[in-house]
């Protein structure tokens, strides 16, 4: 399992920016960022070196963390799986390149694309010492032009991206990033019902084009959750001082919600329930809300059972559990 939290060497070079940076001038900027995000206008806010950087201390631990978890999970179900080549859309500062490198040692290409140049710069200079990420083209466009002229690669990733793109475009970037797809692909987005119901668009449509669900779905069929329910999961992360300063937060930690859908070319082979929330535990027994390959269900594991109570007290939500 790889760990939520930032690797030392992309930590490194965040603190190496942050140098000759005043972090009160990038605390503004990433609270004027996160008003422009709850405004609806996504990252367009990033235009400067200091937005970028502040998008980054304030930003990237978390969505690093939610595609950390998200890979992780998919690394469970698959453990077969050694992607060669990553695509990485919507890039940004290359969060998602990151967590890709640290959860796969088999990943030796590395392909980004972003419209967004200042994002683009940030990403190539936080990686210009990185052990890890030597071979990376970093191409600069509109999603959708640039995935055209791009390679296919064994895993691409597009993390907190598609919630930017308006929804005729959604669709057609969603069946380019499947075609550009060899083997799998991760959509990550914000853990709200408005980011799962992109998640269940996209794996709809791409299931009906042959896609297999690897997490956090047990099955390819209709998601059973009837609104106002929606699938969504959460990852703690630690805050380093640098974080806490630029988000003017006092706890040590932060819980990141995210929605996520991994799919597939092959059929998988397991199909393990999914834990929906954290489970409810009693003296009488374990309460876990599953989605399991028969669809929803309230499981009761009474603790007379010994065994399987043991094993249900060490459910967390988001797991894989038989
Ligand atoms: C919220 S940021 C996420 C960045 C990164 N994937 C992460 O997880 O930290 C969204 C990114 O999508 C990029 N983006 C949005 N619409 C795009 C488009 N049509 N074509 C290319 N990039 C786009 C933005 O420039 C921004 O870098």
């Amino acid at each position: 399992m790889t760990s939520p939290d930032l690797p030392a060497e992309l930590k490194a070079a965040l603190d190496g920016k942050l140098r000759g940076f005043s972090r009160s001038d990038a605390a503004g900027r990433a609270a004027s960022i996160s008003k422009t995000y709850r405004d609806g206008g996504g990252s367009g806010g990033i235009r400067s070196e200091t937005d970028a950087l502040a998008y980054a201390l304030a930003r990237m631990p978390a969505t690093y963390a939610a595609v950390t978890a998200s890979l992780n999970a998919l690394v469970e179900i698959r453990p077969e799986f050694a992607p060669n080549s990553l695509l990485d859309v919507g890039a940004g500062p290359g969060t998602a390149t990151w967590a890709a490198a640290e959860a796969f040692p088999s990943l030796q290409r590395f392909a980004l694309l972003d419209a967004n140049n200042t994002l683009r710069t940030l990403a190539l200079d936080l990686a210009r010492d990185s052990t890890r990420l030597r071979q990376i083209n970093y191409d600069r466009g509109e999603a959708r032009a640039a995935l055209t002229s791009a390679d296919a690669a064994d895993l691409v990733v597009a993390s907190y991206v598609i919630g930017e793109i308006g929804d005729a475009e959604r669709r057609t970037l969603a069946e380019l990033m499947w075609e550009k797809t060899r083997n799998t692909l991760l959509v990550v987005e914000p853990g709200t019902p408005a980011g799962y119901a992109r998640i269940i668009e996209l794996r709809g449509r791409l299931i009906a084009l042959g896609a297999h669900v690897a997490a956090p779905c047990p099955h390819d069929g209709q998601c059973p959750l009837q609104p106002p329910d929606w699938c969504h999961f959460t990852q703690r992360l630690q805050r380093s001082r640098a974080h806490k300063q630029v988000k003017g937060a006092e706890l040590p930690f932060e819980d990141e919600r995210f929605s996520y859908v991994a799919l597939a070319r092959a059929p998988v082979a397991q199909r393990p329930s999914r834990v929906l929330a954290q489970p409810a535990v009693s003296k009488v027994e374990i309460t876990a809300k599953l989605c399991t390959p028969d669809g929803l269900a309230l499981t009761k594991v009474p603790r007379r059972t010994k065994a399987d109570y043991a094993a249900a007290r060490r459910w967390r939500w988001g797991d894989a559990v038989n």
